[in-house]
């Protein structure tokens, strides 16, 4: 069962991804008993340099209750995309005028294809690969808590939008597809007339196969009201941010494009100059107390949730000990409950 879904958002550079491998870290050494998955929903994954592994799109251990995935969200759009053509191609064929285009199954096989599935809704299908392992009969591995490295704000955003207004998504792709249908009727309009011909045609089989082909669509849209669902009750979002004007105004906005799909528990503000560093010289000296004055108003800003402050590390945090001492810098000695639960405890 999931528990728990962290998603870790803010600017590019300010550590998303170093904290959501420190966190996922962290809570497998804390929680030895529950399975954790750590997911990369940014295009541009680097889980696999933060880990100093070779993840790629498979589910690949880390330690002995952690696993992580930089999904190729093609591959499972693919999947589908292939079952949806080959119904079409099979009841395209099977009507009356459209069937009888020589070029039919070409126009389907160039028109249908996996690029013209928006990527948010192919991370949706991604992400239904892991809900479907909540399924008693399913061969899918399951996890307890999900820790979601998620892209910068903009594309954050789309990411959430695809459950919520799937059923517009859905609509969408089927009208393109429709339209494109449509066009082509117009095209060959011409050659119909020669080729219309009387002829049996099957309907009742027609009509089982239009049933399955929506049936697929109206599946897509249920799925993302799962995901939907399942973002309200177990999500809990963390931003991320620096102690610098660009980023403190972006986690604002974030927060604000954010509130109707997830909670905001938390936020991190990263690299801090520590302040023993900052009086060796003018221009660190300069630097934190531009830092220390953010810090203050970050922390006016959301009052009302967890901040966790992170310095600076000598190093940069990669391995897995170079993730427990950054896990060591936010979080101390953070129980488990408080880093899951930062606004109960
Ligand atoms: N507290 C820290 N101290 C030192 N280096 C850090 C710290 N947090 C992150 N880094 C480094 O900063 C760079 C950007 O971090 P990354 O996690 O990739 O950011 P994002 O995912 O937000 O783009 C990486 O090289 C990372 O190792
Ligand atoms: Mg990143």
């Amino acid at each position: 069962m999931i528990e728990k879904i962290l998603v870790l958002g803010g600017k590019g550079g300010v550590g998303k991804s170093s904290i959501s491998a420190a966190t996922a870290v962290k809570l497998s050494d804390l929680l030895p008993e529950k399975r954790i998955l750590l997911i990369s929903f940014d295009m541009a994954h680097n889980l696999s340099d933060l880990l100093s592994k070779e993840i790629g799109n498979a589910i690949t251990p880390i330690t002995s209750n952690l696993w992580a995935i930089e999904p190729d969200a093609n591959v499972y759009a693919e999947i589908y995309t292939k079952d949806l053509v080959n119904k079409m191609k099979t009841l395209m064929k099977q009507m009356p005028l459209v069937g009888r285009i020589p070029q039919i199954e070409e126009f389907i096989d160039t028109t249908f294809t996996t690029d013209s599935i928006p990527l948010a809704l192919k991370n949706a299908m991604f992400f239904q690969k892991i809900l479907d392992a909540e399924d008693k009969n399913s061969q899918e591995q399951q996890f307890d808590i999900i820790i979601a490295d998620f892209p910068p704000t903009a594309n954050m955003i789309t990411l959430f939008e695809i459950p919520e207004d799937q059923v517009k998504v859905v609509l969408k792709y089927s009208l393109n597809f429709y339209n494109s249908i449509k066009d082509a009727m117009k095209n060959f309009s011409n050659m119909f007339r020669q080729i219309l011909k009387p002829f049996n045609d099957d309907y009742e089989k027609r009509k089982e196969l239009g049933k399955e082909i929506f049936k697929m669509m109206v599946d897509l849209e249920k799925r993302g009201e799962r995901i939907t669902d399942l973002i309200h009750s177990v999500g809990s979002l963390r931003l991320v941010s620096i102690a610098e004007k660009p980023s403190f105004e972006e986690v604002k906005r974030a927060r604000d494009l954010t509130n109707k799909y997830i909670n905001l528990d938390a936020i991190h503000i990263n690299m801090i100059i520590p302040k023993k560093h900052a009086k060796k010289c003018d221009f660190c000296g300069q630097i934190s107390s531009i830092q220390q004055r953010y810090l203050l108003e970050i922390n006016k800003e959301f009052k009302n949730n967890k901040i966790w402050e992170s310095n600076r590390l000598k190093e940069e945090p990669i391995g897995l000990d170079g993730l427990r001492k950054l896990a060591k810098e936010i979080y101390n000695d953070a129980t488990a409950h408080e880093i899951l639960n930062p606004l109960v405890s």
